[in-house]
């Protein structure tokens, strides 16, 4: 008579094992992580339903491009370009624009520290028809300011030291002919100076003669960028089933499917689509049947032994 201990040993590893191995073909048979991930939408405030090719809140890295991650807290959205904070007024699916408004002027400060210019990033971010520029100086000489239209000086602070600014909404002085020269050599004397995208609409508001409170104004309703990411490798991966992403090791669009990324699109499987959960059971009862089967052939082998 052999003691009762070794197969009560054995059927408790062979339960434990199955487990383990069973248990991993159901992980292996759920959707993937990134397809799922990819297909959630947030809304941040008022901008509702923020998808591809953005990341950020419930979306991860891998979900959006990586110069386009957006931040929402406290309700506002925000993105940083070429390390300028800009607040992100409106999304807009169809024309795939962006408004954003930079942070710092969204803040009634038009004399921040950091002295940086708006930069679109070639292939990806680009000014949009609407958009003019106004140019913004600083630290230019406290005295002999000229008066042209649609320009004007503001009082500004910056590090604690008091110094003069100047902007002009006119995209090309020169058009203005003698009278312009008297201000390009001052401006010329400004220490700083930095290029602001604004709307073109709004740039109607500004009087011929403007104030530091109107300049605010219509930098607060910001610029447009429009983008271009891979949206048309986008669209043959939605109708493929799956979802947008990009993939910042290989820097390259990636299509996250049902069971894992592809290059562009998701396979179609030859026969009709099976549902997830049918497709789920066969692996999982195969498994169990292999363990069941092992168990009894051995146990047979044992006992005839
Ligand atoms: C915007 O378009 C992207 C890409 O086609 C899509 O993933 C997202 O769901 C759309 N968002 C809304 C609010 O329609
Ligand atoms: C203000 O000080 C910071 C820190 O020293 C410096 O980086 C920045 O350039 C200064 N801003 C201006 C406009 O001089
Ligand atoms: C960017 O936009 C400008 C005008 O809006 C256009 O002339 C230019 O070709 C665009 N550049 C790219 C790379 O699309
Ligand atoms: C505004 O200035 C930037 C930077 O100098 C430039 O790239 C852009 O083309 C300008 N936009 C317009 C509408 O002139
Ligand atoms: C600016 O205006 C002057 C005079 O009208 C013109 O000769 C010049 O080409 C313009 N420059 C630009 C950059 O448009
Ligand atoms: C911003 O861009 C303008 C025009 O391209 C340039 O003259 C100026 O020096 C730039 N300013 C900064 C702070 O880089
Ligand atoms: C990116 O591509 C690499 C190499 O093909 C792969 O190992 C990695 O899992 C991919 N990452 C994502 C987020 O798809
Ligand atoms: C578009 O896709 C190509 C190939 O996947 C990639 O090299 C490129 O960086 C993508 N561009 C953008 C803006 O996502």
């Amino acid at each position: 008579m052999q003691p009762r201990v070794f197969p009560a040993m054995y059927w408790f590893i062979t339960f434990i094992a199955m487990i383990f191995l069973c248990g991993s073909t159901l992980v292996f048979a759920n959707d993937d992580e990134k397809y799922v991930n990819c297909g959630k939408l947030f809304d941040c405030g008022d901008i509702k339903g923020v998808g591809y090719p953005f990341s950020g809140s419930n979306r991860p890295d891998y979900c959006g491009h990586p110069e386009l991650k957006l931040d929402c807290s406290d309700q506002d959205l925000e993105i940083t370009i070429q390390k300028v904070t800009y607040k992100v007024l409106g999304i807009n699916n169809q024309s795939r624009t962006l408004r954003i408004a930079r942070k710092d002027h969204a803040e009634n400060n038009i004399c921040p520290t950091l002295l940086l210019n708006t930069t679109w990033i070639p292939n990806l971010l680009n000014y949009t028809s609407d958009d003019r520029n106004i140019t913004i100086h600083y630290d230019c000489p406290a005295q002999g300011a000229p008066t042209l239209p649609f320009s004007s000086e503001f009082p500004c602070n910056i590090n604690s030291t008091e110094m003069t600014g100047y902007f002009t909404a006119v995209s090309n002085l020169s058009e203005f002919g003698s009278s312009a020269s008297n201000l390009i050599s001052y401006l010329a004397s400004c220490k700083d100076s930095i290029e602001v995208p604004v709307l073109q609409s709004a740039l109607a508001k500004i009087s011929s003669t403007p104030t530091e409170t109107q300049l605010l104004e219509i930098l607060k309703e910001g610029f447009d960028f429009v983008w271009t990411a891979n949206d048309s490798l986008c669209e043959t991966c939605k109708a493929s089933g799956g979802q947008c992403g990009y993939n910042q090791t290989t820097a390259a669009f990636s299509c996250y499917c049902k069971d894992g990324p592809q290059e562009s699109s998701c396979p179609q499987s030859p026969t009709a689509a099976p549902s997830p959960t049918a497709a789920k059971s066969p692996s999982m009862s195969s498994c169990l049947l292999l363990f069941f089967s092992a168990g009894v052939t051995l146990e047979v082998n044992r006992k005839t032994a």
